[in-house]
């Protein structure tokens, strides 16, 4: 038997990197899987991906920053498939800066689409999960929620939605609505940042990977692997956790540690 059987799931963001792997992770397991996307052409190729695969997939458009867009997407699913039962809340941005010389223009997109863009999928879930007896929420946020790695304004966005997730599952527990979040380390993706960083250095991963205690940086597939599960009746008694999956970055400083050693 599959993990979720016809469950219908639906991942913002899914036309890229970790999103996309998430979708085919969730429909590998079993779920009937909507992408939400604000790039139909990346949206559409996951779609196709999975119905290459022999899955059931639709496409819907949003800006997540836009509640209006976001409830007429999610009805557009409810409508086709029933309403959504798992909620995977990862599409976001980043957009590298310091705090100095950040521009408010900067700081007001982040938090828009990266703390209220999760906002709204969320308030636009909850009723329906509500009146059909439970359903499961999993927020992307970052290790950037919980420690200072640069981007100030898309660190900010990742800690609320530390306090947001706990918010839902506190107020909507009882309702058999579960929410979590995860914390990636870094993730071989080809979102912007990555890209923009790759082309100053091609071997920025493998350097990174020295901070991890695991020796490399995350690839999409290790994060997918944990939605699913958190998605799954399997963690029917986890709610309100910050889960890290960062191969022991956020455990300790392994470079540190290492210059400590050498010095000694
Ligand atoms: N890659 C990493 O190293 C890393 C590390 C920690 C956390 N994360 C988090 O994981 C998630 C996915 O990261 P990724 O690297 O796959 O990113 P990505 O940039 O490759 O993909 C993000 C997707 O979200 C979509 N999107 C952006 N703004 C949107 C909006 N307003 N409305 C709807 N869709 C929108 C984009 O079109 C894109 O397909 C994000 O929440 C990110 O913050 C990533």
């Amino acid at each position: 038997m599959s993990r979720f059987d016809k469950t219908v799931a639906l991942v913002t963001g899914a036309g890229h990197g970790i999103g996309r792997a998430i979708a085919q992770q969730l429909a590998k397991d079993g779920a009937i899987v909507s992408v939400l996307e604000i790039d139909m052409e990346k949206g559409q190729e996951t779609v196709d991906m999975l119905k290459a695969d022999g899955y059931q997939a639709y496409l819907v458009k949003a800006d997540i920053a836009n509640f209006e867009e976001v409830e007429t997407a999610f009805a557009k699913v409810a409508k086709k498939f029933g309403p959504i039962k798992l909620l995977v809340n990862n599409a976001a941005l980043s957009i590298a800066g310091n705090l100095e010389d950040i521009s408010l223009d900067v700081w007001h997109k982040e938090i828009d689409v990266n703390l209220n863009g999760p906002y709204h999928c969320i308030r636009a879930i909850v009723p329906s999960m509500k009146a059909a007896g439970g359903g499961v929420i999993v927020n992307i946020s970052s290790v950037n929620g919980v420690r200072y790695f640069g981007s100030p304004s898309y660190s900010a966005a990742k800690a609320g939605i530390i306090s947001l997730t706990q918010s839902v599952a506190s107020e909507f527990g009882g309702d058999g609505i579960r929410c979590n979040a995860v914390l990636p380390g870094s993730v071989r993706t080809d979102a912007i940042s990555w890209t923009t960083r790759l082309e100053k250095d091609p071997h920025i991963f493998e350097k990174l990977g020295r901070w991890y205690p695991v020796g490399r940086v995350g690839e999409p597939d290790d994060i997918a692997k944990v939605v699913s599960f958190l998605g799954s009746d399997e963690a029917g008694f986890i709610s309100g956790v910050a889960l890290p999956v960062d191969g022991g970055l956020l455990a300790g400083m392994n470079v540190m540690i290492d210059d400590f050693i050498l010095e000694s």
